[in-house]
């Protein structure tokens, strides 16, 4: 069954494939032409560096021989995982990929799909399969709208955890969270017993070195607005996404998640994209405050997230 998709990768064609965050578009990491041809289908801008997924540790050695000790650590809690790990990359990684950088971004996806194709064809990059500038896609329609019917993709139905992996750099010291994701702050302090810092805000635009944070990815048409406290909820042609304020009436512009923060990180995405199509004029999302983002890793990831979306 897949491999129409590893005849196309292995010659030098790109495809979509499931991970258990979003869909990536993958392309051989070390086939220059068919990386620039990630760049072009997304219209990505040509500094922002991709993400290199392998499965096995093996292939970590082909970009990198400097792994810290924390990282180790890492690597053996969280993966196979939603954990992007950014190392000094060796001389010979195609500066395609990490955008003329030192270092080079490695992650170990576990979707059992992506394994198998990484496994047969070896490693490959893979942004986000969306257009730049569009929400990441959590399921194969979100592709089929920004890259055609015809597209290739290796149909999986949603992806489980509908964020992007978290963005750890171990080669500096301490190490620097750039993009928070389902494996948060906590979990990787406890794992190494060392703090590490964080992104102010996340934003990127006081880290010149994770420049693919300074873009706005994750936007929908819709303007996306806090939901002031208080605010009656209303009107037709507005979306409201809330997770601890209970609705007054169930309506089907009103959302509710009650607490559940996987369930609204695994919808995001998918209701960014069906705003538009409704033709939802602004999409309220109830704030998620600094206590509840220091208690769910989700909640800062979702912060992050609709922030970016917001600016
Ligand atoms: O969950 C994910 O990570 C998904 C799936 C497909 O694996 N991929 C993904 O890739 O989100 P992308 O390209 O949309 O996001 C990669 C992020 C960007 O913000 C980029 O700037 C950053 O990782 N990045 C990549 N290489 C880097 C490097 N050497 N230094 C700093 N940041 C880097
Ligand atoms: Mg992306």
């Amino acid at each position: 069954m897949l491999d129409r998709y590893i005849n196309l990768l292995k010659a030098g064609q790109i495809i979509a494939f499931p991970t258990e965050t979003v869909y990536g578009l993958g392309a051989d990491a070390w086939n220059l032409s068919a990386i620039q041809k990630v760049f072009d289908a997304k219209n990505r801008p040509a500094d922002n560096p991709l993400i290199v997924h392998i499965s096995s540790r093996e292939m970590l050695h082909q970009f990198t021989d400097e792994i810290p000790e924390g990282a180790e650590k890492l690597m053996t809690a969280f993966w196979p995982g939603p954990l992007t790990l950014i190392f000094k990359k060796k001389p010979d990684v195609l500066d395609i990929v990490t955008a003329g950088l030192d270092t080079v971004a490695v992650r170990w996806p576990g979707h059992p799909l992506s394994q198998d194709i990484i496994a047969r064809v070896g490693p490959l990059v893979a942004p986000s399969a969306n257009s730049s500038g569009k929400p990441s896609p959590t399921k194969p329609e979100h592709i089929k709208e920004d890259f055609g019917e015809h597209f290739p993709i290796v149909e999986a139905g949603e992806t489980q955890i509908g964020l992007e992996s978290t963005v750890l750099d171990v080669s500096v010291s301490p190490f620097r969270l750039y993009r928070p994701g389902s494996i948060g702050q906590n979990q990787i302090e406890n794992i190494i017993e060392k703090a590490i810092e964080v992104d102010e805000k996340n934003d990127g635009e006081k880290s010149p070195r994770s420049p693919g944070t300074k873009y706005s990815h994750y936007s929908p048409d819709a303007r996306v607005q806090w939901l002031t406290e208080g605010t009656p909820l209303h009107s037709e042609n507005l979306l409201y996404l809330l997770h601890q304020r209970i609705p007054e009436e169930p309506a089907d512009n009103i959302i509710f998640f009650d607490h559940d923060y996987e369930e609204m990180a695994h919808q995001l995405y998918d209701r960014f994209r069906q705003a538009d199509q409704n033709d939802y004029q602004t999409i309220f999302i109830e704030p998620l405050s600094p206590a509840l983002q220091k208690k769910e890793p989700l909640a800062e990831a979702l912060y992050n997230r609709i922030s970016k979306a917001i600016d």
